[in-house]
């Protein structure tokens, strides 16, 4: 199941959630048995239909690519779940939510994750997560700067920043794993 979507993905460069981090946000889902989830970033739909077929949640996903957009109405429709997930055609950063969620995903552009969670969060629900991918980066966060170009060099320490920031927030438990590509499990305490 879904091998399309992630045969697609992989012959068209769409980066989507790896089979491992797929699992971490599954078993939040199942093991807190939450019923929404507000994603930021659907590229084509892949992360969203996995968890609405699988746990039956309630999904928003927003998406700024009108090319992803396309593709993730029209995969959406193919696996018949367009009442279950709702794609949002704007940039995340001007989208105000019009409800409150069991899980907020954010898998956007890397660079944004504080403002992405700062916005966010006030649409939790309490004993909700926040969840964020990628911060390890394809292994990148971790390696020397002067080895980087200067694009990278930039988008790494931002990571780097956002990690420092979630340590630094005292009203949130979280948990970093190195499953799939790093991520961040953020409980309000
Ligand atoms: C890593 S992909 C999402 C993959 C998807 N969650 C999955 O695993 O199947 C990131 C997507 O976020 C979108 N994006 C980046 N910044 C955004 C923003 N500010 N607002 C909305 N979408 C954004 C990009 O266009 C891209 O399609």
């Amino acid at each position: 199941m879904f091998e399309d979507l992630k045969e697609f993905a992989k012959e068209n460069n769409v980066p989507i959630i790896k089979d491992e981090g797929l699992e971490v946000l599954l078993s939040e889902i199942n093991a807190n048995s939450y019923k929404s989830v507000l994603e930021i970033g659907c590229a084509i739909g892949y992360s969203s239909i996995v968890m609405a077929k699988t746990y039956g949640v309630d999904i928003t996903t927003i998406e700024r690519n009108s090319e992803m957009y396309n593709l993730a109405i029209s995969n959406i429709s193919k696996y018949n779940l367009e009442d279950k997930i709702e794609v949002v055609f704007t940039d995340a950063l001007e989208y105000v939510p019009k409800r409150m969620y069991d899980l907020i995903f954010i898998d956007a552009a890397k660079a944004q994750n504080i403002k992405f969670f700062e916005r966010f969060e006030p649409f939790l629900n309490d004993g909700g997560s926040i969840i964020v991918d990628n911060l390890d980066f394809h292994g990148l966060t971790e390696e020397d700067p002067s080895k980087l170009s200067k694009n990278l060099r930039s988008l790494t320490r931002k990571i780097r920043e956002f990690i420092e920031y979630l340590k630094g927030r005292d009203d949130y438990n979280t948990i970093f794993t190195h499953k799939g590509d790093g991520m961040s499990i953020s409980k309000k305490k």
